[in-house]
């Protein structure tokens, strides 16, 4: 079989490893991938936007399957592009990619159908909002509505923090039209946890849990960033918690999705906070995680694909989704200055094969003319090892990392500290 994977980024590349592993295909393209891809799939220079293009080039390669991984794609209905011409893929319709694509429709749906959130307010004018915010309770949190590269997220400690994020984002539009509408929410409290999710409308089958590790500097200090590693499976979500998930928030989002209409079926992300009042959803993504994927998929031991069509084909539920026990973490090396102003352009070195049966991950590269994998983005890659334990997968992804250098390369050096402490807490 033919199979395109829309998308460029570390998460794409662990799907691509992943998929190269199935006997059932043959030939894999990437749009547009990236420098390090080009081993396993024929990279097309096609921008994931251009859903004109990628709609013609999928049918003029008689490509069998499409998964589409990134948003931004999702959210402007690739999907019910590709199968109208009549191919099938994993990744939700236009019309259910919106639980990513506006944080008010998400919100409504969690208000109508009472799935625990936050408390909050919809504004599209920014008179009634700053009104809103000069009696609220502190601190607050501000979103805009659409999507803004995962950083439409402003947390507010004083009114005067408030007053400038509202200004900011619906006055000087720092994240574009997104920001014409926004959420102010309620400060919520508790340990993060991303869960991701197969589902086809029928089940929910959550994979592995983990534990994103958000912020530049090490102890979460610094800006947000897209992710500098992750570990899975995340120490605070025990069974008695996914349980009450499956029960408070998965099945009823799923049964919510069907209800008005939108069907979900694809990856759906739940990005929740264990607070005292118990687990509430901070945030859907509409699609894998990056860098959850780069922790998730590894200890994945069923076949990506045959899952990814079980989806597709709605029949979820008689197909085995299997993981390993274990645990892995991934360190991301990223280029030194991000995410603000970092060069690119340095040539990367690595072993063949990496030190503990790691596996790199590259988000962020590209060939020179000679072969040389160059730095090409803010988040280069992942190196991500797997082990019996937490500690020794930490340990191993740190030292095979260590092997895989290039000018500027930064990273943080607390990866999984967090979660080694909830489980030394828990006496484990
Ligand atoms: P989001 O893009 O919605 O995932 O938000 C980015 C980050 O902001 C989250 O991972 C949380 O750490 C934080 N955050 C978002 N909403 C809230 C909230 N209501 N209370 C506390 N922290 C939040
Ligand atoms: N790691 C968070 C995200 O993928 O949105």
């Amino acid at each position: 079989m033919t199979v395109l994977l829309i998308g460029s980024g570390g998460r794409e590349h662990t799907i691509l490893k992943k998929l190269a592993e199935s006997p059932e295909i043959d030939k894999l393209y990437a749009i547009p991938g990236n420098g390090a891809m080009t081993d396993i799939a024929e990279c097309v220079s096609i921008g994931v936007k251009d859903l004109d293009a990628i709609t013609a080039f999928a049918k003029e390669h008689k490509v069998d399957f499409a998964v589409v991984a990134p948003d931004d794609p999702l959210v402007l209905g690739l999907v019910d592009c590709l199968e109208g011409i009549g191919i099938p893929c994993f990744g939700p319709s236009k019309l259910a990619a919106e639980i990513e694509g506006s944080k008010v429709f998400s919100k409504n749906l969690m208000k109508k159908y009472g799935i625990p959130t936050a408390a909050y307010e919809v504004f599209d004018n920014i008179e009634d909002a700053l009104k809103y915010v000069d009696t609220a309770e502190l601190p607050l949190v501000v979103k805009a509505d659409g999507l803004a590269l995962g950083k439409g997220v402003l947390i507010c400690q004083t009114t005067l923090e408030a007053i400038a994020a509202l200004r900011e984002i619906m006055e000087d539009k720092i994240f574009g039209a997104s920001g014409s509408r926004v959420v102010i929410e309620e400060f919520l409290t508790g340990p993060e946890v991303s869960v991701l999710s197969f589902t086809d409308g029928k089940v929910v089958v959550p994979m592995v849990s983990s534990m994103d590790h958000k912020r530049a500097g090490d102890n979460d200090t610094g800006l947000n960033t897209g992710g500098m590693g992750t570990v899975a499976p995340n120490p605070y979500y025990t069974e008695e918690v996914a349980k009450e998930c499956m029960e408070t928030i998965f099945l009823p989002t799923m049964n919510a999705m069907n209800a008005e209409g939108r069907t979900f079926k694809g990856c759906l992300y739940f990005g929740l906070m264990l607070t005292p009042k118990g687990p509430k959803v901070i945030e859907y993504n509409c699609r894998f995680g990056d860098p959850e994927t780069q922790v998730v998929l590894p200890l994945l031991e069923s076949d990506l694909f045959t899952i990814m069509k079980a989806v597709a084909e709605e029949k979820l539920a008689e197909t085995e989704v299997k993981f390993r026990d274990g645990h892995a973490c991934c360190v991301i090396l990223a280029s030194n200055g991000y995410p603000k102003k970092y060069e690119s352009g340095f040539p990367i070195t690595m072993p063949e094969t990496l030190k503990h049966g790691a596996q790199v991950y590259v988000a962020g590269a590209k060939r020179a003319e000679d072969g040389t994998l160059l730095t090409a983005g803010g988040r280069v890659l992942g190196v991500t090892a797997v082990a019996d334990s937490l500690k020794e997968a930490i340990a191993n992804a740190y030292d095979a990392a260590a092997d895989v250098t290039f000018e500027n390369a930064y990273k943080r050096n607390d990866i999984g500290a967090r979660a080694m402490a909830a489980y030394e807490n828990k006496g484990e």
